[in-house]
């Protein structure tokens, strides 16, 4: 049986929707670290199957804030994906490659150089 990377928290087997899908893995950057996911499963799925709760700050106090809502209804998983600021992870599909970065306050242009 080959290795999973795709997280340690992934739920492979669920009570009452059974045994998650196959899909094909890919890698992602997440703030200068290497993950893997799924390809085509939401951004905030892959993170939060590898640990990460925090998707942005608050831009006044600096709190951390994480995923809410999950249907793309609150501004709470906003990351800046692939240089792009504002990105809700909770339903974009996850794609080879991506470079996903926790987003500071509003976001900065200048996070991304
Ligand atoms: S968690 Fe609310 S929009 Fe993504």
């Amino acid at each position: 049986m080959a290795e999973d990377k795709t997280g340690a928290n992934r739920i492979k087997r669920h009570p009452f929707l059974g045994d998650a899908p196959d899909g094909e893995t890919t890698r992602v950057i997440v703030d200068g670290n290497e993950f893997y996911g799924i390809i085509g499963e939401p951004i905030a799925m892959t993170l939060l199957a590898n640990g990460i709760r925090t998707s942005r700050t608050m831009p006044h106090s600096g709190a951390h804030r994480g995923y809410f809502c999950g249907v793309g209804r609150c501004p709470d998983c906003a990351m800046t994906v692939d240089g792009e600021l504002n990105v809700m992870t909770c339903t974009t599909p996850l794609r080879p490659g991506m470079v996903v970065r926790t987003q500071q306050g509003l976001g900065s242009w200048q996070e991304n150089e």
